[in-house]
């Protein structure tokens, strides 16, 4: 059914979504942001972030702009809404996006024991690149992911 559904509607997140996107981040990651952080990321010129609504922010994803090259910087979706597309939906947004905005490459960080984004990605065009020892605040690897 997927296949056939029309594509979830994406929408471009201001600050006024900034307590939600911040809800949304706390509760599925260890390295979310703080509010004021959100605040100041959905407020800047060079990063997009694209987000889900039902009757509340379900998903998002933002990238940065770096120097025509794409810093896919986080991508959430709620825990009750995933396995369904959305997180795919969202990646998938922000290549378009990126791609509409001149980035020739797309770039990230991931966990090493994030097999659910690893998937992710891997099926969304990713591939590893190199490996950041310890890069994360608990001492675990990042893989470097490229999508040229
Ligand atoms: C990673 C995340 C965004 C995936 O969102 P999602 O909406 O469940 O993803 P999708 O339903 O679009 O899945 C697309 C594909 O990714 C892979 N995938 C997603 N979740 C997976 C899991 N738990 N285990 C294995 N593969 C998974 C599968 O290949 C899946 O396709 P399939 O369902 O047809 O098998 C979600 O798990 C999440 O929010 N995690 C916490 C935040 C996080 O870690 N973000 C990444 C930081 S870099």
């Amino acid at each position: 059914m997927r296949a056939t559904s029309p594509p979830v509607p994406l929408t471009t997140l201001d600050p006024a979504s900034a307590t939600e996107a911040w809800a949304l981040d706390r509760a599925a990651s260890p390295d979310a942001w703080s509010l004021p952080v959100w605040r100041e990321e959905l407020g800047r010129g060079d990063r997009r972030y694209l987000g889900v609504h039902t009757d509340r922010l379900i998903g998002l994803a933002g990238w940065a702009d770096l120097a025509g090259e794409a810093h896919l910087m986080s991508v959430v979706v709620a825990d009750r809404e995933r396995r369904r597309g959305l997180g795919a939906r969202l990646v998938a947004g922000v290549l378009a996006d990126a791609a509409a905005h001149g980035a020739s490459a797309v770039t990230l960080e991931v966990r090493r024991s994030n097999t659910a984004a690893r998937a992710l990605y891997r099926r969304a065009g990713f591939v590893d690149a190199g490996v950041r020892p310890r890069y994360y605040a608990d001492g675990e690897d990042a893989v470097v992911l490229w999508r040229r």
